[in-house]
């Protein structure tokens, strides 16, 4: 209701300003000028509010991470309607109960359901998130979750893209570089709709462990993970970031710096560690931004799990590399020109991943 309110003002507006524009056009041209980039600052506002308000989100799986993404979705009014789905009875229709409780409270009109197994409710969305299968344990590595997830994750897919034939995947489920890697074999899709989430949540507890060490603020930071999204797999490029355009090399000493790239790469286990399963706010909070940039054409540049055919020297793999994210899925790879010591790190990070992916052959999927 909320949205339809504010779409009627802004096209009052934008009627007395076209109105205004053709009368001042004759008295006074720079009046109109003011006019003409009113319209100009007004017109994809009312596109992005009128796309909005029609766009679909699936999540699958509603567990700590699914409700996570469901709820920052839903918050931010990135769509119109969200659809949270499980397995598990009931589950995903109390929670998105619960959420929906919350909407007189936070202000927001996304319209949220559950459903148990019923894919039909997905049908239609433009976006669907997969987190379904089980989060690892104190001691476990996102690998040993392979045999319970890839079967889990391949059926979901399928059942997804009989009902959302257009629809943009993002890939949450552990191995998640593999389940990326699953998803596009099983289902078909073009790659560029295909899109793991692994290096944005790396690259945000990297950024915190910089801010650490640098007693900063972390937004002020500007640092990425690219490679696997695994305890041993995944590359923190402490060359290449930044505090405010000043590389964090001229701040922190290699040791400094080194400690700090194998706690970003454990940073998962450790949290694992203390709560005894997998971390659920930075990982919902990472895939938010990757839908965002989706849902509204941001064109962010964000590290993704994406299909190489060549880039950084690999093919026939899904790994961690920064991509545009935008209306399309992801759009262009971006080459970070790799030195010698990254790219044979990235090459033994793709060795391990694309062992994984071997793994998928043995398993009954
Ligand atoms: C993490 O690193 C769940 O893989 C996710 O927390």
């Amino acid at each position: 209701m909320y949205n339809i309110f504010c779409l009627a003002i802004r096209m009052f507006y934008f009627f007395c300003c076209l109105y205004l524009l053709f009368k001042e056009f004759k008295q006074n041209l720079l009046a109109c000028t003011y006019y003409l980039r009113l319209i100009l600052i007004f017109a994809p506002k009312f596109y992005h509010q009128t796309k909005n308000i029609k766009m679909k989100v699936t999540v699958v799986g509603a567990g700590a991470v699914g409700a996570t993404v469901a709820d920052n979705i839903a918050r931010k009014e990135l769509c119109h309607e969200l659809v949270l789905l499980d397995i598990k009875e009931g589950l995903a229709e109390g929670k998105a109960m619960d959420m929906m409780q919350m909407s007189s409270v936070l202000g927001f009109d996304t319209k949220i359901t559950g459903s148990t197994n019923d894919y039909s409710k997905t049908a239609g969305s433009d976006v669907v998130v997969i987190t379904s299968g089980i989060p690892r344990k104190p001691g476990m590595s996102r690998e040993d979750l392979i045999g319970t997830n890839a079967g889990i994750v391949k059926g979901v897919a399928e059942n997804i893209l009989q009902h959302s034939p257009d629809a943009i995947f993002v890939i949450i489920s552990n191995p998640m570089d593999t389940m990326t890697y699953l998803t596009l074999k099983a289902t078909g899709l073009p790659k560029n709709r295909v899109i793991g989430m692994g290096g944005a949540l790396d690259s945000s507890r990297f950024k915190f462990y910089l801010s650490k060490a640098l007693n900063c603020s972390q937004n002020d930071l500007n640092a990425v993970v690219i490679g696997g999204h695994g305890d041993t797999t995944m590359i923190p490029l402490t060359r290449l970031a930044t505090l405010n355009s000043n590389p964090v090399s001229n701040l922190l000493d290699a040791e400094t710096l080194k400690k700090v790239a194998a706690d970003t790469m454990v940073g998962g286990a450790t949290l694992t560690g203390l709560i005894g399963t997998s971390a659920w706010y930075a990982p919902g909070s990472s895939a938010l931004s990757v839908v965002e940039s989706i849902l509204r054409d941001e064109k962010k540049v964000i590290t993704s799990c994406v299909l190489l055919e060549g880039e950084y020297g690999q093919s026939d793999i899904c790994l961690g590399v920064p991509v545009v994210i935008g209306k399309n899925g992801w759009e262009k790879i971006i080459d970070y020109k790799l030195n010698e010591e990254e790219q044979a790190s990235f090459n033994k990070s793709a060795e391990a991943v694309r062992g994984m992916n071997e793994v998928l052959n043995t398993l009954a999927v």
